[in-house]
C-alpha cells in the first residue's frame, strides 16, 4: 500500500526537483500538489509545478493553488536565486499543457486529512502558509494526520535570508508559529543544519541517466552552482527541498533530536528566527523533532537510484 502524500510546494529549483523525487519513488500515493506564493509568485510557482509534472509525464497528479501572500506579510520573492521564471530559466519554453484543479490549496488539505484520517503525510517545502491556514479553519486536523515534515529554518547554523533567519520561515515567520503550537503528534523540520550538506554537484548531474531530467537539474542549477563556486569554491547546489522528500521516504537518512522551538517575530535583527531551547531553559513542553545530522552519500545514492529508476 503506497502512503498518502500531500506536497506543498512555491516551485523553485529544488522544489522541483524535490518533486521529481516524490513522483519516481513510486513509493507514494500523491493526493496532490498545493502551491503557495514563496520563491515566487503564486502564479509562477504553480505554472512550474505543472511544467515539471509534465516532464515528468504524470500530469493526472492535482494540483491545487493556495495562498498567495503570507499570513501577514508582504511578499518576498527569491528571483536573484530561482531565476525571474523560478526554474533558473529552464523548461521556459516547455507547453504550459497542464493547468491547476479547482479549490483551494487549505481546504484540499483538510478534506484529504479528514477523508483518509491517520494516513496523510504532509511534506512543506515552502512557506507554511497554506497550513497555517487549514488549521485556522479546522484546527482537529492536527489528530488526524500522520506525520508534517518541512524544510525550513536553521538552528545551530547562520540564515540564508539574514544572518539567523531561513527563507521558508523568514517569509512567514506567523504561519511557522501557528504550525509549531499546533500539538502535531508527528512534526519535523529538516533545516539549513543538515540541507546545506546535501550539495549537489556536476559530478552528481552526470550520473542522471534520463537526458531530459538530466537536462533539467543541470540548466536549471547552473546560475545557483556557479554563484555557489564564486562564494564557496565549490561547484553546488543544496538540495533543501529533494531532503526533506527524502527524510518522508527514509527517516534513516537523518538523526534528530526532540526539542521546544519558536519563531522570533518581533525583532529588527532576528525577525523570521526559528529559536530552538536545545538546552531546555525555558522549560517547555518539546514540539519539534529536529534534524541534526544526515547521511549525505547515502542520499545522494537514493536520489540517484530514484531518479534513474
Ligand atoms: O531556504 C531554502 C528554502 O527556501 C527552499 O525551500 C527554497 O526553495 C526556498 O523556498
Ligand atoms: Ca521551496
Amino acid at each position: 500500500m503506497k502512503r498518502k502524500l500531500i506536497l506543498d510546494v512555491d516551485t523553485g529549483i529544488d522544489d522541483a526537483i524535490g518533486i521529481i523525487l516524490a513522483v519516481k519513488s513510486r513509493q507514494f500515493e500523491i493526493l496532490g500538489i498545493t502551491t503557495v506564493n514563496g520563491n515566487v509568485s503564486l502564479e509562477s510557482a504553480t505554472q512550474n509545478t505543472c511544467k515539471v509534472l509534465h516532464l515528468l509525464d504524470e500530469e493526472d497528479i492535482p494540483v491545487i493553488k493556495g495562498a498567495n501572500a503570507p499570513l501577514l506579510r508582504n511578499s518576498y520573492f527569491e528571483h536573484a536565486v530561482h531565476g525571474q521564471d523560478g526554474l533558473g530559466g529552464a523548461l521556459l519554453d516547455a507547453p504550459i499543457k497542464k493547468q491547476p484543479d479547482e479549490g483551494f490549496a487549505p481546504d484540499f488539505m483538510i478534506n484529504s486529512i479528514l477523508s483518509f484520517s491517520g494516513e496523510v503525510t504532509l511534506v512543506l517545502t515552502g512557506p507554511l502558509t497554506n497550513l497555517a491556514l487549514a488549521l485556522k479553519k479546522c484546527p482537529e486536523i492536527v489528530h488526524h494526520v500522520k506525520e508534517v515534515i518541512f524544510m525550513g529554518g536553521v538552528v545551530q547554523g547562520p540564515g540564508n535570508v539574514t544572518p539567523t533567519a531561513e527563507y521558508n520561515v523568514y517569509v512567514d515567520p506567523e504561519a511557522a508559529k501557528l504550525v509549531l503550537d499546533a500539538g502535531f503528534a508527528s512534526l519535523t523540520q529538516v533545516g539549513l543544519d543538515v540541507t546545506r550538506k546535501a550539495l549537489l554537484t556536476d559530478e552528481h548531474i552526470s550520473r542522471i541517466e534520463n537526458g531530459e531530467l538530466r537536462e533539467f537539474v543541470d540548466q536549471s542549477t547552473a546560475d545557483y552552482r556557479k554563484r555557489y563556486f564564486e562564494r564557496n569554491r565549490v561547484s553546488g547546489c543544496a538540495m533543501h527541498d529533494p531532503l526533506a522528500v527524502a527524510v518522508a521516504l527514509n527517516k534513516n537518512l537523518v538523526t534528530t533530536e526532540k526539542y521546544y522551538c519558536d519563531v522570533e517575530m518581533k525583532s529588527e535583527l532576528c525577525d523570521g528566527q526559528l529559536v530552538c531551547d536545545i538546552q531546555e531553559r525555558l522549560g517547555k513542553r518539546t514540539n519539534l523533532q529536529v534534524c541534526t545530522t544526515v547521511l549525505v552519500e547515502e542520499f545522494f545514492d537514493m536520489f540517484l537510484s530514484i531518479v534513474n529508476s
